[in-house]
């Protein structure tokens, strides 16, 4: 018996994927959203708050305070309080209302940002928040999954170590994984390339993401991209960078719904889209293994995604893009 469900972080269980569309790409998806919480980033929850206790970085006393609009936020929520730890959760006007009643229930406390910044989003004026605080106050602790190098070693000793055990004959070819504050793909990268040095590691972003130099523009599909670049991006090990737009995530989360029978959230169907487009121009005349990540599951997503008439506003939205980002 476990002592606690938040015990149960990782060894999540891996799927293959077959494509009539990809014969040669075997594609094998490790499914996040087994997770306690239900995505990849209560890796990063649980091994930043074990971490900064046994080390001493906090104590009982302290307060923990991250901006986050979706998944960290849920996670850590959830940590802290198991841990007894107040949790201050920085989240905007964006922030969908699940999320928002799941890190309430969890005990934490919610600053809410309804303010846009100069991308019309709300990450620079959620952090601007956050450093007030941390300079009014001297009991915070900021998780910062920026910068914060214990964010990257989260997944370099737990999903980086599952990938490398679990791929066909523990051999690694090809890694695709979602990016937002790079932690998931610092630490996988690390540990897949110094297990397996000829693996591939591909980062997958959104068009409208500034990660890896593209131009700031207003994004609508939580979990996948950014308006800064990470800094804990130096330490990623990546091969290549392919851009997918919202409406071909949305168009393969439909697809892996309809032909796998799996319920995934959006940057699981971004990952997935990245892989058909990076693979559509490259001659692959043998069998090759890809290993990706899904992230979350599709139940937040169900007012989204799986919603006809957003997805058709989506549609207009990402073809504007695609000609204005080009
Ligand atoms: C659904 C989803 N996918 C992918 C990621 C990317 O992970 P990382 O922040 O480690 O880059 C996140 C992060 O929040 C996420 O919520």
């Amino acid at each position: 018996m476990l002592s606690n469900i938040l015990s149960k972080v990782g060894n999540t269980p891996v799927v293959s994927i077959r494509s009539e569309s990809m014969p040669n790409i075997r594609v094998f998806a490790k499914l996040e959203f087994y997770n306690p919480t239900g995505s990849v980033k209560d890796r990063a929850a649980c091994y930043i708050i074990n971490r900064a206790l046994n080390e001493g970085i906090i104590n009982k006393n302290t307060v923990i305070i991250e901006s986050s609009s979706g998944n960290f936020g849920v996670a850590l929520s959830a940590h802290a309080k198991l841990n007894g730890l107040r949790f201050i959760c920085v989240i905007d006007k964006n922030t969908l209302p699940v999320n928002e009643m799941l890190i309430k229930l969890h005990g934490a406390e919610i600053i809410k940002i309804t303010e846009p910044d100069k991308y019309g989003g709300y990450l620079m004026n959620r952090i601007k928040k956050i450093k007030e605080l941390l300079h009014e106050r001297k009991d915070l602790y900021w998780v910062n999954q920026y910068g914060n190098p214990l964010n990257s070693e989260a997944y370099y000793s737990s999903l980086g170590k599952e990938i490398c055990r679990e791929a066909p004959r523990q051999h690694v070819e090809y890694v695709f994984m979602g990016v937002s504050s790079g932690g998931t793909i610092s630490g996988v990268s690390r540990r897949v390339k110094e297990e397996n040095p000829n693996a591939k590691i591909i980062a997958v972003d959104i068009y409208g993401s500034v990660i890896f130099g593209g131009r700031a523009k207003k994004r609508y599909i939580p979990g996948i991209g950014s308006s800064m670049k990470p800094s804990i991006l130096e330490e990623a090990l990546i091969d290549d960078v392919i851009m997918v737009s919202e409406y071909e995530t949305i168009l393969s989360c439909k697809e892996i719904l309809e032909k796998q029978s799996i319920f995934v959230g959006g940057s699981s169907g971004s990952v997935y889209a990245g892989i058909a487009k990076y693979f559509r121009n490259i001659e692959v005349n043998q069998p090759i293994n890809v290993m990706c990540i899904f992230a979350d599951r599709g139940e937040r997503y169900i007012e989204t995604i799986y919603n006809e008439k957003w997805c058709e506003r989506i549609k207009e939205h990402s073809e504007v893009m695609k000609t204005v980002l080009k």
